[in-house]
């Protein structure tokens, strides 16, 4: 049987009806944009279906034998040359340059692999994901996200974006750290959370997407992660474009380079975070600081975001941004705005932006950086991203 996820299930349930209601002329005040709502809704459920525990798990048990699938559709087209450019493809050792994307793949199922069993296991969950689909992208995005947060080999990417937001972070007192809750939502594989919880401060990660929390967890895991460098990946075996070498293509990269745990001032809070609430610390509630990093713009409705990292916030307590504006929730956003327009709300909302050290106009300034780059490849691309500290009037 088909195994169907909750939001499914729920507009399996309520679209029709509310379709059949609109027909009976249920609703007397409902529009057009009302009609659109709903199937916003269901796509939105269809969305956080595609990042659901299932999908993960499915994709990472499937990634072994979808890779197989993908390698078998190269060789056929290798194989549809003439007899005289084969020759050349063979002189150029391009048989042995897809055998050697055989043997990447089989190196990045140890980990794939891994990931699924530690899934299964810690969810409890056999091969209960027939009803999903599996996606070959998704999971190698997750391995770039490896390098990209836990490499020694992504270091400097890390640097240029961490750098600013960790120099706020250190401008606090070392005693009082410890007091202070900081929440990262859209945390990725964690490694920037990490690191803020590392200077004392007591951290939540939030992350939506099962592609990276079953990633992280697999790093978390004393059952799978024990010491620095163990795991290998060949991340950038599936892309052949803009190398200038065989061997770095195939290149390996170790991770990671430091060993994350969950402890007492580091958490994992794995939900959408607009259903997160303000947590309980009298005599003021909610959160010292919220930090996000190329995450504003992953919203549907980037209004809700900027007004609930502001109800996330105690009084006084401060928002830090670091990212671009890559509208990547396409045609399902509400709105798509300029950088001026995200300010513009986020001052009308009530936050105040902090000026001091800042070279940009309106509290904000652009940092150039790259998001899981590979340093080898004849093409860059860079972020003008943009960094502000803006502050919840007490
Ligand atoms: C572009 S990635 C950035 C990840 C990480 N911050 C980094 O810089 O590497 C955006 C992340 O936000 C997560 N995300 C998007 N919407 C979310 C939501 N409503 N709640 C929690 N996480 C969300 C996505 O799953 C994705 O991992």
């Amino acid at each position: 049987m088909a195994v169907t996820s909750w939001p499914d299930l729920l507009l399996a349930c309520l679209f029709p009806l509310a379709l059949l209601a609109l027909g009976c002329g249920l609703f007397q005040s409902t529009t057009l944009s009302d009609v659109h709502d709903l199937v916003s809704l269901k796509s939105l459920a269809k969305k956080t279906g595609l990042f659901s525990l299932e999908s993960a798990l499915k994709s990472y048990a499937s990634y072994p034998s979808l890779a197989r699938n993908e390698l078998a559709r190269m060789r056929k087209s290798y194989s549809t040359l003439s007899r005289a450019h084969k020759r050349v493809g063979y002189n150029l050792g391009y048989p042995r340059k897809l055998d050697k994307l055989q043997s990447a793949t089989d190196v990045n199922s140890i980990v794939t692999n891994a990931i699924a069993d530690l899934a299964k296991a810690e969810f409890d969950l056999e091969n209960s994901t027939s009803g999903s689909d599996a996606n070959i992208g998704r999971v190698r995005e997750s391995l770039k996200h490896f390098v990209r947060d836990w490499s020694e080999e992504c270091r400097e990417e890390r640097d240029r974006m961490f750098k600013p937001i960790l120099d706020v972070f250190r401008k606090i007192d070392v005693e009082e750290r410890s007091g202070h809750k900081v929440l990262v939502p859209g945390c990725g594989l964690g490694r920037l959370a990490w690191e803020i919880s590392e200077l004392g401060f007591d951290t939540t990660a939030n992350e939506l997407s099962y592609f990276m929390i079953l990633a992280f967890r697999f790093l978390l895991s004393s059952t799978t992660t024990t010491s620095s460098n163990e795991h290998t990946i060949r991340p950038y075996a599936h892309w052949f474009s803009h190398q200038r070498t065989v061997d770095s293509v195939f290149r390996s990269i170790p991770f990671p380079d430091v060993v994350p745990r969950l402890s007492s001032r580091f958490n994992l809070v794995e939900r959408d975070f607009l259903t997160l609430s303000a947590p309980p610390t009298p005599p003021l509630h909610g959160y010292h600081n919220i930090t996000t990093l190329f995450f504003i713009d992953t919203s549907l409705n980037i209004i809700e975001t900027i007004e609930h990292i502001y109800t996330l916030l105690r009084p006084g307590g401060t928002w830090i941004n670091l990212g671009p504006l890559l509208w990547s929730a396409g045609a399902q956003a509400k709105v798509e705005l300029s950088l001026g327009e995200v300010i513009d709300v986020a001052e009308a909302v009530g936050f105040i932006f902090d000026h001091e050290g800042m070279d940009g106009t309106r509290g904000s300034r652009t940092v150039d950086c790259e998001y899981t780059a590979d340093s080898k490849a004849m093409m860059q691309w860079i972020y003008k991203a943009e960094f502000w500290v803006a502050k919840k009037p007490k």
